[in-house]
């Protein structure tokens, strides 16, 4: 196979897959990504049977009438003169239907459902299941297959202890429980001959307690390279592990060490993975010599031509993922279509063209400068308006200004660079520290040069709760901790435990360090000499020495509204740090030295330095009337329209498609 880089877009089932027309929007999704210089794509994990199905309804590969279906991504992908391998992908026990099975009993703890141990003839029936799966997809035109045996699935509960407790051939010793994958490999090459490409994802840091260790990952990798694999790629943790794998907080390319010590053991090319977000990052980690070939997957979702703006020296137009998982990751794990927080058309290609369409006649005015009215204004500016973006602050960037200060949240600097980057290339004209007023649509017409339509994405404000002694002092709200115009003190309250409310708990518990590949891995516990089984050491977590109140009215666990899967990265940090999370409360009275409230039947008072408003925000849309009055059509968007939740993917996506719908 002919690869015009050493890049490969790594597997990420979309929910496509499941849905009606899917594999035309698949098709249309690959075959840019393709054009934008992907060196080889990964599908979405795809089961070869019916108990690996991840969901009742997930994608199978089974029979010819499927394959066929494929045949539409297959031709899409090579008309666009790109490769791509179909992953092959059992969930064993992780799979939610009541007909899951595993090597052993035992439910996993992130799962619903007790899996049915295989029998003998169970494990041979799989196996063949994989290399049927295999054949149909060369049948489906694939130019190979990734086989998973990481991330907690069923290859890899064969592999471990922790899951494997059988005693007969295909349980026991390290060499006989590979002999799951080794005969999943060695009987696809047999299948599928010399020249279809076989890439096995594997386990090299399980992060789980009797999980393999270091040696047995070695031995893994040759006995995969004898089996028949042309390249391995890396897997990092089992999504039942406690330590964050690609979320934020990880540092970028913060597992390429793992990679990297797998070097020069097998003769295979070897891929490295996870939170490698830039093509700079790309390029070290092969000058480090971490690995032969990278792999970006969300990546591709935040940008579709990554490689092709990297490639041709563009690379300030990349739009870079930002590893919040909201949109994507978030709505895997929910059952739903995946997208991207900053890239609304990414798994809509087939509704928006992927060019702006162009004679967008006249003058816009895009009042505020956040996520919402960046988007706003640059996908206007693209179909050829002028486009006039007012900013009340000296910078662009409105929420996102805030977050990037956020530990983990660096990224959304990216975010604001590259919409910075774009309204400067599509002419966007940017009035800093300017307030728009109503008056200014009269005076523009006055001028001769009328507006055609205002676009208001003025943001939000945090709201102030109503609580006798509100206006004290030692209360503040958290916009002003966050862009340092208040330095909070060691005893701090924080009124409202949603996502505001764990973001400066975070930003105020934070030791500093952490942000180090080698911070990262002391204070989750990552073993970095691979000494211990599953590669977990005791975590080392140092405190800020301040004392923290996260508080809510409500009953029920504090940061149950968090991300699917980001929120227990966040509750267990806080948790680690000692932050004490009070729900239930009844706020009574903020005195000049804290708080008093009643939590159950029971009064108390928190002696404090500080106590800080997290506790929702509202819109800023006051002037909406008095410019709609003036006769313009005006358009609300994103939090100045609906406050709730800060939603940056909600403010991007909806100014995109305003600008589309004109
Ligand atoms: C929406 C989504 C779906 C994914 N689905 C799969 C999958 O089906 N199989 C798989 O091996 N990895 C899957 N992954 C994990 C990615 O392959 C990759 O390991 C992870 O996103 C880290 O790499 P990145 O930082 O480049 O995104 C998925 C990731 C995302 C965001
Ligand atoms: S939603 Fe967030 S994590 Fe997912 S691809 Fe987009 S920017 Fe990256």
């Amino acid at each position: 196979m002919t690869m015009p880089n050493r890049s490969i877009m790594g597997s990420m089932h979309m929910g496509l897959e499941e849905e009606p027309g899917g594999f035309t929007k698949l098709a249309k999704f690959y075959a840019e990504r393709a054009e934008g210089g992907a060196g080889l794509i990964v599908t979405g994990g795809i089961s070869p049977n019916r108990a690996g199905k991840l969901a009742p309804h997930g994608a199978a590969l089974m029979r010819s009438s499927q394959a066929a279906k494929h045949r539409e991504v297959t031709d899409a992908v090579h008309a666009a003169d790109g490769r791509i391998a179909l992953q092959i992908l059992h969930g064993g026990r992780y799979s939610y239907h009541p007909f899951c099975v595993a090597p052993s009993k035992g439910k996993a703890p992130i799962g619903k459902f007790s899996p049915w141990a295989l029998s003998g003839r169970g494990v041979e029936r799989t196996i063949q299941a994989y290399v049927r799966c295999a054949v149909l997809a060369r049948e489906a035109g694939y130019d190979g297959v990734e086989v998973m045996g990481s991330e907690g699935y069923l290859i890899n509960q064969f592999l471990v202890r922790r899951t494997n407790h059988r005693s007969d051939q295909w349980g026991g010793e390290f060499s006989q429980r590979v002999r799951f994958p080794e005969e999943i490999v060695s009987r696809i090459r047999q299948a599928c001959g010399p020249d279809f490409a076989i890439m096995y994802r594997l386990s090299m840091l399980d992060l789980v307690e009797e999980g393999n260790g270091w040696g047995e990952v070695v031995e893994q990798a040759q006995v995969i390279e004898a089996a028949g694999a042309d390249i391995i790629n890396t897997g990092i943790g089992w999504h039942e592990a406690r330590i964050p794998t690609i979320a934020a907080m990880v540092p970028r390319a913060g597992f390429a060490w793992v990679t990297k010590k797998l070097m020069g053991q097998v003769d295979l090319p070897l891929v490295t993975t996870n939170r490698i977000n830039m093509p700079e990052v790309a390029e070290q980690v092969l000058a480090d010599g971490c690995a032969d070939l990278v792999s970006m997957a969300r990546p591709w979702l935040a940008d579709g031509d990554i490689m092709a703006k990297a490639i041709e020296g563009r690379e300030g137009e990349i739009n870079t993922c930002i590893a919040c998982n909201q949109a994507c990751l978030d709505r895997t794990f929910k059952g739903q279509v995946a997208g991207c927080v900053v890239n609304p058309r990414a798994g809509r290609e087939t509704e928006f063209t992927k060019a702006a369409p162009q004679g967008l006649e006249g003058r816009y005015a895009v009042v505020g400068g956040g996520p919402a009215g960046m988007s706003t204004a640059l996908e206007l500016a693209k179909r050829g308006a002028t486009v006039d973006l007012y900013e009340a602050q000296e910078k662009l960037g409105g929420q996102f200004l805030l977050a990037h200060q956020i530990p983990g949240k660096e990224e959304f600097a990216e975010t604001l660079r590259y919409y910075q980057h774009e309204l400067d290339r599509h002419g966007v004209r940017i009035h800093l520290g300017t307030r728009f007023e109503p008056t200014d649509v009269g005076a523009a017409q006055e001028k001769g040069d009328p507006f055609k339509a205002v676009a208001w994405c003025a943001g939000i404000r945090p709201r102030v709760p109503s609580i006798p002694g509100n206006d004290l002092p030692i209360a503040v709200p958290y916009d002003k901790v966050l862009r340092g115009e208040v330095e909070v003190g060691q005893r701090v309250a924080l009124i409202g435990a949603g996502g505001i409310g764990f973001d400066v708990a975070d930003f105020l518990s934070h030791p500093h360090g952490e942000e180090t590949v080698d911070g990262f891995r002391k204070s989750w516990g990552i073993d970095g000499n691979l000494e211990h089984d599953g590669g977990l050491i005791e975590p080392q977590r140092p405190d800020n020495g301040r004392t923290l109140y996260l508080l809510q009215r409500k009953e029920g666990k504090p940061g149950k509204g968090l991300g699917k899967t980001t929120g227990w990265i966040h509750r267990l940090t806080l948790r680690f740090r000692g932050v004490k999370a009070i729900p239930g409360v009844t706020y009574k009275a903020i005195e000049p030295t804290g708080i008093r409230i009643e939590v159950g039947d029971k009064e108390q008072f928190l002696e404090l330095d500080n106590v800080v408003f997290c506790s929702g925000q509202l819109s800023n849309n006051e002037p909406v009337e008095a410019l709609e009055a003036t006769g313009i059509p005006v358009s609300v968007i994103g939090g100045a329209k609906v406050a709730y939740g800060i939603d940056a993917e909600r403010a991007i996506r909806e100014g995109f498609e305003w600008a589309r719908s004109l």
